[in-house]
């Protein structure tokens, strides 16, 4: 494992879309895992721009997106979908026949769940899994459980993550209750893991999956155990894993 302390939400950004800029320019056609939410924000903004300045192709890059909310069309302005495309795919040269989410309108639950998951066997699997941190410890939206769920399934999301979640939602609009997610099986077989984490109310729960038992009651625990983890978190996210140069640069 290896931990990037950055100062601030800004450097932070910067470091993660620098080493998936890395990832890119050494494989072209590289098969990017992606995530949404507020921490990834910053990522794409910037890899956006570094794409307006010359220095980023993705014509050869394919993407699969960790979830989808369930019953969500992919132009309703909530949906994984429209946040993707809004944010990043929009804004660059990517094909976006190569862009892949779970299908939040498939009428038959298991079929989407064996369709998303040959997507990534037969895409070859996926070269750098960029993840955000839910604050009970959820990863894509695998959340808190007594096991870990291997591959793409459909979940019940909890209270405190619909709650969190809720700050993107217009008032009167209610967030699902159920969503599509990667497993954690597919997350672990990623070449290379971006975890990326800001704010200090981030910072107990990262400490707890980085150096907690590994245990499905905390999903992000399981990380650990790959081999090319990187975590970049701001200073407020690190302060309570990074005491000396040693554990963090
Ligand atoms: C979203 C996802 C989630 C988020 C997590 C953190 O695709 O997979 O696991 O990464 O909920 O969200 P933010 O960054 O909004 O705090």
């Amino acid at each position: 494992m290896q931990i990037y302390k950055t100062t601030d939400y800004h450097d932070m950004s910067r470091k993660a879309a620098n080493i998936i800029s890395a990832q890119i320019i050494l494989k072209p056609n590289s098969v990017l895992g992606l995530a949404t939410g507020s921490t990834v924000l910053g990522i794409y903004n910037q890899l956006v721009e570094w794409y307006h300045k010359g220095d980023l192709d993705f014509s050869r890059i394919s993407t699969v997106n960790l979830d989808e909310y369930k019953g969500l069309a992919p132009d309703n302005h909530q949906s994984y979908r429209y946040y993707m495309d809004q944010n990043l795919f929009h804004q660059i040269n990517i094909n976006k026949e190569n862009t892949h989410l779970p299908n939040g309108q498939a009428g038959n639950v298991d079929e989407e769940c064996a369709r998303f998951n040959d997507i990534i066997e037969h895409l070859g699997g996926i070269d750098l899994q960029l993840l955000g941190l839910g604050r009970n410890g959820h990863i894509g939206f695998n959340e808190p459980s007594e096991v870990f769920e291997k591959g793409t399934h459909c979940v019940r999301l909890t209270g405190s993550t619909r709650e969190a979640n809720s700050r993107l939602f217009d008032r009167g609009e209610t967030v699902p209750e159920y969503a599509y997610t990667m497993g954690i099986r597919t997350i672990l077989l990623a070449k290379k893991i971006v975890l990326a984490v800001s704010g200090e109310d981030k910072a107990e729960i990262l400490k707890e999956a980085l150096y907690g038992p590994v245990s499905p009651a905390v999903p992000a625990s399981i990380l650990q155990l790959h081999p090319d983890l990187i975590v970049v978190a701001d200073a407020a996210a690190a302060n309570s894993i990074c005491f000396s140069g040693e554990e963090c640069v």
